[in-house]
């Protein structure tokens, strides 16, 4: 059984990955309504990926007949004063989420909770390539003359990823 300490904390990262989900289908949302089709669907997959992130959580408490709780979330930011401010909110969600990651992997070692600790080794990579990809889309935003320059960059540089056989099961299959 894992530790206590981080079965209430993981808890609460489910919260943090489904309330990331809503973020990131609120800026895909906002970028489909400038008809930036490219950044749109981005986000929306991003917003997929942080739905796994919440739905492996769930199934790693199942897996080990813990308490699990799904919470409700609170509403993410839908108004942006411009094109570049989603993707500045998107990189500083992305660096908390990072803290919140490394605290849980903490939480494990404290514990000798081993199995937990490695279970986080994934999202600690995760959240290397995440906070580089919103780090670079970043810059290029800012940098961008004009929407298409945006859009071909997203569309040249973010092709799906591809099936990752290292990663946790994600609860419900998919
Ligand atoms: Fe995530
Ligand atoms: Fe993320």
């Amino acid at each position: 059984m894992p530790a206590d300490r981080f079965v209430e904390q993981l808890n609460a990262q489910i919260a943090n990955e489904f309330a990331a989900h809503q973020q990131y289908v609120a800026c895909a949302v906002y970028y489909d309504a400038l008809t930036m089709p490219q950044m749109a669907g981005f986000f929306y997959a991003q917003a997929l990926e942080e739905r796994d992130h919440a739905m492996m959580m769930v199934q790693y408490l199942v897996d080990q007949d813990s308490a699990v709780k799904i919470p409700g979330v609170a509403a993410p930011q839908t108004d942006f004063a411009d094109i570049v401010e989603p993707v500045a909110l998107a990189l500083e969600q992305e660096k908390r989420v990072t803290e919140q990651i490394n605290q849980l992997t903490r939480i494990a070692r404290e514990e000798y909770d081993f199995a937990s600790d490695q279970f986080m080794q994934w999202f600690i990579k995760e959240q290397v390539e995440e906070v580089a990809t919103m780090s670079d889309l970043l810059t290029v935003v800012k940098r961008a003359n004009d929407v298409e320059a945006i859009e071909d960059y997203v569309q040249r540089e973010t092709a799906g990823e591809g099936a990752d056989p290292t990663a946790p099961a994600v609860a419900g299959g998919a």
